[in-house]
């Protein structure tokens, strides 16, 4: 039996939206890409959504857009707190706008940062949190948005493997200033690419619009408050206010992202399901840490880390994992601090003991939105003989 890592969710009504995407003839960012946008601000109660062409992307022009508010705009040099463990493009618009990234060790049971640490990392130069919800768990929003609270400052929350999740109900992407979600293929719903960056505040939105689309005017509408419209048409058809980017997604990404997001509730509860049986085989195996949920996941996939004092070693359950035919990968990126990438980063760490042990212990299985009980049976019967 295959155990895969994803599968494509995409049905009839998805191939109907491509085909009437193409049938239009208007192919390049429009009304499907804006409609997706107000639809799914409106499913997650945030006021705008502004989409990209990656969840990457969406983390470069919502990091880029704190630095040209009016108010309070990031500077070069500012410090901005990350948790050991994520993607590796969470970091790098960090590192390319020039902040300094302090690294905080993250909960070996929830995956996410262990608060205690991240409280006491902040600095008066602690300008920005970005909050992970790893796989799907939720961070502890409450403690997380007291720090920010109490030390003015400011929460972003790269929600790229979380959609759908909730943290005491509200869902996760919405807690911070800034919440950036990725519709890729393998996530929680899929426009084959693209990415969301949601917020309440006005003027990110239309920052965000602005530096997705060549840091144009184009599309602001009239009470954009990022700039003054000018009387002579001829000039405001090409005008550039910020130095900013095409990641503009296509009108084939939102038509498919409408298709998805009626179907998201749907896949959720499927996710949910096959958690549970998850839970219920693995729960009381000494062996292995399973991923603690915090408030209500949305399950991406299942972590497992091998305990050091098991016996068991990772490299022996990976070898019967590969010759099973059971798709595994370390735990999202696992320790950022162990990548190359990292020495051109200018950052700190205090400590990273968890994070190394996620790296050096730890993998991932699959989850689907659909029923996979079967093939988490297997994994099960697979790992009592290792
Ligand atoms: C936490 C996190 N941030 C950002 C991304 C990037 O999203 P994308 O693949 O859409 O560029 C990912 C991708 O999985 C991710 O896990």
């Amino acid at each position: 039996m295959n155990y895969s890592l994803t599968s494509s969710t995409f049905d009839k009504e998805e191939r109907e939206a491509m085909i009437n995407v193409i049938d239009s003839d208007m192919f390049t960012m429009d009304k499907h890409v804006e409609d997706f946008e107000d639809r799914f601000a409106k499913y997650f109660g945030r006021k705008y959504a502004v989409m990209v062409n990656s969840g990457s992307s969406a983390n470069l022009v919502a990091i880029a857009s704190l630095f040209y508010r009016e108010n309070m705009p990031l500077k070069m040099g500012d410090e901005v707190i990350v948790p050991c463990i994520s993607w590796a493009t969470t970091f790098y618009p960090l590192h390319q706008y020039g902040l300094k990234l302090k690294f905080v060790d993250i909960d070996l049971e929830t995956l996410n940062y262990d608060v205690d640490e991240l409280k006491s990392a902040v600095t008066p130069n602690t300008k920005l949190i970005v909050a992970v919800s790893i796989l799907g768990n939720p961070c502890y929003f409450d403690k997380i948005t007291d720090i920010c609270e109490d030390n003015n400052i400011i929460l972003f929350e790269d929600n790229c493997e979380s959609m759908g999740a909730r943290f005491n109900g509200k869902y996760t992407g919405t807690f911070g200033l800034i919440g950036v979600f990725s519709t890729f293929y393998s996530h929680h719903i899929s426009t084959m690419e693209g990415g969301l960056i949601t917020t309440d505040d006005y003027e990110i939105c239309c920052l965000c619009k602005s530096l997705r689309n060549h840091g144009m005017t184009r599309g602001q509408g009239d009470n954009s408050p990022i700039y003054e419209r000018k009387q002579d048409d001829f000039y405001e058809a090409y005008r550039f206010i910020l130095p900013g980017y095409n990641v503009r997604p296509t009108e084939l990404n939102g038509a498919i992202g409408k298709e998805q997001l009626k179907k998201l509730d749907n896949f959720l509860e499927m996710r949910r399901g096959n958690a549970k049986h998850f839970a219920y085989l693995f729960k009381d195996d000494e062996r292995f840490i399973i991923q603690k949920e915090v408030g209500e996941s949305s399950w991406f996939s299942f972590t497992m880390i091998v305990k050091p004092e098991s016996g068991l070693i990772r490299k022996d359950v990976l070898k019967k994992l590969r010759e099973s035919d059971i798709d595994h990968r370390i735990i999202t990126g696992s320790n950022m601090l162990r990548h190359d990438v990292v020495k051109y980063f200018n950052y700190e760490v205090t400590k990273s003991t968890n994070a190394d042990t996620a790296h050096d212990n730890g993998f991932f299985v699959g989850n689907h939105p659909v029923d996979i009980r079967d093939r988490i049976d297997y994994l099960y019967e697979v790992l009592r003989n290792v």
